[in-house]
């Protein structure tokens, strides 16, 4: 039952508990009459102290697609944080409106925060470099619905492994199923961090490997997921600059891939992925943004108890 749970980071649900939003995820996008009108009455608040256009839009979009509504606000300069309230007391006070949370937040950990002081569930849309759990629902539902299974995948993560939570939370998710192998392709100054692969991944018993050799590593993968370097989080932009290019997919280098190989990216892409890939058949990111509409509306309406 996930009716009034949060979602902080993906280990809050058992991998039967995410099957079980993949099913209904995959009823929704068979039907889509199916749980139309589910959550009229029901208000979702959206509170994006960042940037975003998937994950708002998407929760939004899947909200209204229930039958409920929406309020919030995508800039924090448009909140009273801006006036010094603490995280602490807005939380307290949209739990007395909506009767869901989704909040990003530039802080790591802030999702963890809202959660202790929100009386409706919280959903993390990303905290800092730190977790983005409803990405990584869509990531999997993407690897379920176009490779039909997890089990005994290689799948390679390429680009800036350090700071891209999407990443993060995928590995940690991943690391629950069997015979899962993770190829991290990086280089060295944005190299996964270390209690993802010392920690989470050997304490799994995962099998992983480290590199900086796209190229060298292609040939061996079912998923490739693509991120863009995040300019946001640099402390200083003659790093950045020096960093932002270091992979860039191409047909040229798509010819090493296998066949039935996917290549996932969880968007904004920005300049990681040549656009002629995007004719690839095996180019799945576009279909993946759409997977995220479908089971978000899975996951609210599971939390709110309407299925
Ligand atoms: N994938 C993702 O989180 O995209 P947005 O930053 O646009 O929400």
């Amino acid at each position: 039952m996930l009716k009034g749970r949060h979602l902080v980071e993906p280990g809050n649900f058992s991998i039967e508990e995410m099957a079980g939003l993949f099913t209904l995820a995959e009823k929704i996008e068979a039907d889509p009459l199916y749980l139309r009108e589910s959550c009229r009455g029901k208000l979702l608040a959206t509170l994006f102290f960042e940037p975003s256009t998937r994950t708002r839009l998407s929760f939004e979009a899947a909200m209204l697609r229930l039958g409920g509504a929406c309020l919030g606000f995508a800039e924090p300069g448009s909140s009273s944080a801006s006036k010094g309230e603490s995280l602490a007391d807005t939380i307290r006070t949209v739990s007395c409106y909506a009767d869901a949370i989704v909040m990003r937040n530039p802080k790591e950990g802030a999702a963890m925060v809202a959660s202790r002081y929100a009386e409706v569930p919280v959903v993390n849309g990303g905290d800092g470099g730190h977790h983005h759990p409803t990405q990584t629902l869509t990531d999997l539902l993407t690897i379920r619905r176009l490779r039909g299974h997890f089990d005994g995948l290689t799948v390679g993560f390429c680009g800036d492994l350090k700071f891209g939570r999407t990443v993060h939370s995928l590995a940690k998710a991943l690391s629950r199923y069997t015979g899962i192998r993770l190829i991290f392709i990086s280089p060295p100054e944005l190299k996964v961090p270390d209690y993802i692969t010392q920690g989470i991944l050997k304490k799994a018993g995962t099998e992983y490997l480290e590199t900086d050799h796209l190229e060298k590593v292609m040939g061996d993968l079912d998923v490739l997921y693509m991120t863009r370097v995040q300019r946001e989080r640099f402390f200083n932009e003659e790093d950045y600059i020096r960093l932002k290019d270091s992979y860039i997919l191409t047909t040229e280098k798509m010819k090493a891939a296998r066949d039935d190989m996917i290549i996932l990216h969880p968007l904004p892409r920005v300049n990681e992925i040549a656009l002629e890939v995007d004719g690839d058949p095996r180019a799945a990111y576009f279909k993946q943004t759409k997977y995220g509409m479908y089971v978000r509306m899975a996951l609210l309406s599971s939390l709110l108890g309407v299925v």
